[in-house]
């Protein structure tokens, strides 16, 4: 009797919870304690919000394309956060003190969008903010892992809408067949063709630049979305750009 009402007890909580990770949900504050609010200001004002992730200590992984390259100015990052409308005890807003855009990231296509964020200090490790870790150089997903994406729901880079509140959606891995028909420079190599669990167009609750968490690991940062029967996004291949990562971490 005994080992029968354990395995229920274990069994009951996942089943219960299933329906809700599908098309996104809140999660538990401060589960994801990588997550990062990145504000990017141009030089008439002009805001934008991503998503993006701490790597190590002083350093944040984004997309590219969160930075405007022309007309850019500052930009902070707030770590720590669950509802990123409070000013919140576990929040370290923190600025900026250098972008780095991968040197072949291109505005028109998209292709190596990942930019590496070097914080003025050092963020302080708390139960609210710890490093998400790379994956290893070998390390590879496969169609069919199934893998995870948080942000505050600002999928589109202009907009200030979106939850106040850190939101997860469960996204399932795709052959890179079906980007490659939806995304004409979809490329493989430097790629993760991404879709939702559901077999209908629920947008992604991501931010661009919020990383794709497989096995507790960073495999990509959001680059972009298509809404076609299902939701298709293109993610940057973190095992792909490791040498450069560790490269600029080193230097700075
Ligand atoms: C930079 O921002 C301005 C104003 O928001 C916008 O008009 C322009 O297209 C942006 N440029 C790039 C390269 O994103
Ligand atoms: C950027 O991408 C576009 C479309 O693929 C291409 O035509 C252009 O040459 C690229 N620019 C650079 C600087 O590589």
């Amino acid at each position: 009797m005994r080992p029968v009402l354990i395995l229920l007890t274990l069994l009951l909580p996942l089943g219960a919870g299933a329906e809700e990770i599908i098309g996104g949900h809140e999660v538990k504050p401060h589960s994801h304690p990588y997550m990062a609010f990145v504000k990017s200001v141009d030089i008439e004002g002009n805001r934008r919000y991503c998503g993006g992730f701490l790597v190590q200590d002083d350093f944040v992984l984004t997309a590219a394309h969160c930075r405007n390259s022309s007309l850019h100015r500052s930009m902070t990052v707030t770590l720590g956060a669950h509802n990123i409308k409070a000013k919140e005890e576990t929040q370290q807003i923190i600025p900026v003190a250098k972008a780095i855009p991968h040197p072949d990231y291109n505005d028109t296509d998209l292709s190596n969008d990942i930019m590496l964020l070097k914080l003025e200090n050092k963020a302080k490790k708390t139960k609210a903010v710890r490093p998400l870790k790379l994956p290893r150089p070998n390390a590879r997903v496969r169609p069919g892992d199934v893998c995870s994406v948080a942000g505050w729901g600002k999928t589109s880079i202009n907009t200030t809408e979106g939850s106040a509140l850190l939101e997860e959606a469960e996204l399932i891995i795709q052959e890179d067949q079906k980007c490659k028909r939806c995304f004409h420079h979809y490329t493989e190599t430097t790629e993760i063709c991404v879709g939702d669990s559901q077999k209908i167009k629920t947008p992604f609750k991501g931010d661009s630049g919020g990383p794709l968490v497989c096995d507790n690991k960073a495999y990509g940062v959001l680059s972009h979305v298509k809404y076609k029967k299902i939701s298709l996004g293109v993610f940057t291949k973190v095992v792909h750009f490791l040498p450069w990562i560790s490269k600029n971490m080193e230097l700075l």
